[in-house]
């Protein structure tokens, strides 16, 4: 097939979609469309990546989207969030309706790029590529709204706030942002460093891990470190709570299933010869089951309240549990390898083999409203190792050709559902 370089980096997007539109000539190129926008479209994502904003303070962003929504004829839901929005296209007959959900926010780290569009607020940068996915969305409701006719349905564009502190989700949630129209289906992605520009990445079934945070607080009796015996040690009893919670991952959890415990701090005492009153330990949860992931939290429980108690102290453990496994649908991802076929071309679809232990807050829209996918959108560029150090990570390039990539998977999946 013709190749159309877009970009930098030559992300060679495969224009095999003009076979497809020799046959379907009344639904518009959208390669044509794509390729008329990309430009401003780079631009939008290269001022907000020069300005970005912390989770929940994305009020330039949010007014941006705003902006630019209205201007390409989105209707633009009220539903009281307080930064994201949620966008509304009709399109020229009643249907199903597609939700296509991105996150905005940025993370607290400052940005060690050269790139003349970096990071211009001191400790905040956009090294998780939400500027990328914010501007794929706004692509994605500019091409789909000159498309509107040929649509039989809707398209609802979530523009979520604050993913990386995993509250953005049940935030969209709250306002129920489905209530007027529920969605047939979920979409999005993820930029993804270790694979190119121009190809994307996907994984059927468990994707991302669900994260839970817990906090263990092992309650003694202080006193002198010479008499042990008319103190209760805080401090031992943490230590073998530590090494039994070992087992957890490795005595409790089916084989089968991928997860990860690690405890991140412990603080207690402060001098040699004091023991304390109690110690306090925090940690991280990773699982890719739901079953296993509950398996898990009870041991962590049981195992520190009876280890505690075995050795005369007490343990209370409490949690903040975050978001479940994000589980790609087997129909979602056939969906979206056919019209990345049918767009990027079959050569740059990479099936990803491993799931991630990181998380993804996307994962709390799924089991409640829809089917849905998350899939990884190329952003690496071998000409320049700067795209390869990895997410969040203050030095990573974003080669932005993906976005147009990203953008022609996500509007032909779109056109494929809403035919
Ligand atoms: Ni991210």
């Amino acid at each position: 097939g013709e190749v159309t370089n877009l970009g930098r980096g030559g992300s060679d997007y495969t224009a095999s979609i003009l076979a497809t539109q020799e046959k379907e000539e009344n639904m518009g190129d959208i390669t044509a469309l794509i390729k008329k926008y990309e430009a401003d479209m780079i631009g939008i994502r290269r001022h907000i990546h020069e300005n970005p904003e912390l989770s929940n303070e994305e009020i330039r962003t949010t007014a941006l989207i705003r902006e630019k929504l209205e201007e390409y004829g989105i209707e633009i839901l009220e539903i009281g969030l307080k930064t994201g929005v949620v966008g509304f296209l009709k399109g020229g007959k009643p249907g199903k309706t597609v939700a296509i959900r991105e996150d905005i926010d940025a993370l607290p780290m400052s940005e060690k790029t050269d790139l003349p569009y970096a990071s211009s607020v001191d400790g905040v940068c956009h090294s998780c590529g939400h500027d990328i996915h914010a501007t794929v969305l706004l692509f994605c409701a500019r091409v789909l709204s000159e498309l509107r006719d040929e649509l039989n349905g809707n398209v609802m564009f979530l523009f979520q706030p604050a993913e990386e502190r995993g509250t953005g989700a049940r935030q969209l949630l709250d306002c129920k942002f489905y209530e007027p129209v529920k969605p047939d289906v979920l979409v999005g992605l993820h930029v993804s460093p270790e694979y190119p520009a121009g190809s994307i990445g996907l994984k059927e079934g468990p994707a991302n891990a669900s994260c839970d945070t817990f906090y263990i607080k092992v309650s003694g009796k202080g006193g002198h470190g010479a008499h042990p015996e008319n103190c209760i040690d805080p401090i031992a009893i943490s230590g073998y709570i530590m090494a039994q919670l070992q087992t957890v991952v490795s005595r409790e959890n089916h084989p089968a299933y991928p997860a990860v415990m690690t405890i991140g701090s412990i603080h207690g005492g402060k001098a040699p010869n004091v023991i304390p009153d109690f110690v306090e330990m925090s940690g991280t949860l990773r699982s890719l089951n739901a079953e296993s992931r509950e398996t898990m939290q009870d041991a962590i429980e049981r195992i520190s309240v009876s280890c505690a108690e075995a050795m005369r102290g007490h343990a209370e453990v409490r949690w903040e549990k975050g978001m479940p496994p994000l589980v790609n649908d087997q129909n979602v991802i056939a969906g979206l390898r056919a019209a990345a076929e049918e767009t990027i071309g079959a050569d740059h679809v990479i099936t990803v083999q491993n799931p991630s232990l990181g998380s993804e807050d996307f994962s709390f829209l799924f089991p409640l409203l829809a089917p849905g996918a998350q899939f990884r959108l190329g952003s690496g560029n071998d000409a320049d190792p700067n795209t390869r150090h990895g997410l969040h990570n203050s030095k990573n390039v974003f080669d932005d050709s993906c976005i147009a990539a990203g953008t022609a998977v996500l509007v032909q999946y779109t056109r494929n559902f809403l035919k």
